[in-house]
């Protein structure tokens, strides 16, 4: 029986990782930190299963395994033995933040921790077929519109998250010379809800930082807002259900075809315009959105909120997956971006922040 590593299982994408595997009977150990009873991890992935239309039965529960470590410090905290029997890693824990103040907390977790994680595997995981490390498609950086699989040796990149997530590539495609254990990395665009329940884990982080600004926008009493971005251009978007299909996908795919060192882009097939998410945050959030520069206080606000994101926003790569898709062959499944599932997405987004408003008046007034 497969037996896979997973970190990040806490997040939208790990805790989706993490139940998929489940229901389908594979052994699953996650590193976690701070979660000395598992309680977290447990929690994170019995959502993302409701999410996805998934019920764990106890027999599959009990092939979830929780491990609690310090990232900074993998190599006294992680113990040998707990790599028995891998049959592959998935690296999916992230420090987000773009903030360049954190630049330190970003290399340490994203290229120190990743690279020790990957040392540790190829140490001790003897029966491990390959690390996979999940990455971003935006490593590609600014300045060069095609976005390949392959590394952009020359990008231009603007926070702490993107510079790590580049420094990490590099860092283990080095490491994969030197130490031998297969390397993947998978690359999605930005991530969104399931395509059918429009599940996410609520994090803002991609579209979803939208989605806060308009509600932040709401909330202030605006009855129409204006957010300062291109009508015409097209986010990537891809849905949770594909990212995890496909990366599930890649597993089964391993045949002599498969490199040492891959590079993946996960990416949406055919996109909306930038106008046509707008359209669907206006409809869902209940609020008049127009596009182009802020007019009001608020509408400054809610662009201030959105700040970090803008420029990839405004960005207009051409993502390639040709690889993913000669090795997935017709496992692939390409599917199209429409503004239906955009819709479901942003309502799930919505409504878990309306729960998570309440729940914090309740404890407030509790208190
Ligand atoms: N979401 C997207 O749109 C998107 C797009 C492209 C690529 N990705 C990639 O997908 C992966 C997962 O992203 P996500 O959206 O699932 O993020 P997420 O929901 O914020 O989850 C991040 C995960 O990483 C862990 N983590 C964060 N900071 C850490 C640190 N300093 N040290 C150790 N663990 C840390 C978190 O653990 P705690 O619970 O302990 O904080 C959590 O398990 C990342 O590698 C990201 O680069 C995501």
């Amino acid at each position: 029986m497969n037996k896979i590593l997973i970190t990040g299982a806490t997040g939208f994408v790990g805790s989706a990782l993490a139940a998929n595997l489940l229901a389908e009977d594979t052994r699953v150990v996650a590193l976690s930190r701070t979660d000395p009873g598992g309680q977290r991890t447990r929690a994170a992935v019995e959502k993302a299963a409701s999410g996805f239309g998934l019920t764990l039965s106890p027999m599959q529960w009990s092939r979830l395994s929780i491990v609690e470590v310090d990232f900074r410090a993998l190599d006294q905290t992680l113990q040998p033995h707990v790599f028995e029997g891998v049959t592959a890693v998935w690296n999916v824990a992230a420090e987000m933040t773009y903030s360049l103040k954190k630049v330190i907390d970003s290399v340490d977790q994203n290229v120190v921790a990743s690279s020790m994680l990957y040392k540790l595997a190829s140490q001790h995981a003897s029966s491990c077929q390959r690390f996979y490390h999940v990455s971003t498609a935006y490593t590609v950086g600014f300045g060069n519109n095609d976005a390949r699989e392959e590394i952009n040796f020359t990008p231009k990149l603007i926070n702490s998250y993107q510079l790590s997530k580049w420094m990490a590539e590099l860092a283990l495609i080095h490491s994969q010379k030197e130490r031998g254990l297969p390397l993947a990395i998978f690359r999605p665009s930005v991530v969104i809800g399931h395509e059918q329940t429009g599940w996410s884990s609520g994090a803002s982080f991609g579209m979803f930082l939208m989605a806060a600004a308009v509600l932040y926008g709401k909330q202030a009493g605006s009855a129409q807002l204006r957010l300062h971005l291109d009508a015409d251009t097209r986010p990537n978007l891809v849905c949770i259900d594909t990212v995890i299909r496909r990366a599930m996908a890649l597993m089964k795919a391993e045949s002599p075809a498969r490199q040492p060192t891959e590079i993946f882009n996960c990416i949406g097939d055919e996109c909306v315009t930038m106008a046509d998410v707008v359209e669907q945050l206006q409809t869902m959030i209940g609020v008049q959105v127009t596009l182009g520069p802020p007019v009001t206080e608020t509408d400054a606000q809610l662009n201030a909120v959105f700040e970090r994101n803008k420029q990839f926003a405004n960005g207009r790569w051409v993502f390639n997956s040709e690889r993913l898709q000669q090795t997935l062959g017709e496992e692939y499944g390409p599917v199209t971006m429409t503004q239906d599932i955009i819709g479901r997405s942003v309502l799930h987004y919505v409504a878990h922040k309306v729960a998570e408003a309440k729940a914090e008046e309740r404890s407030n007034a509790a208190a």
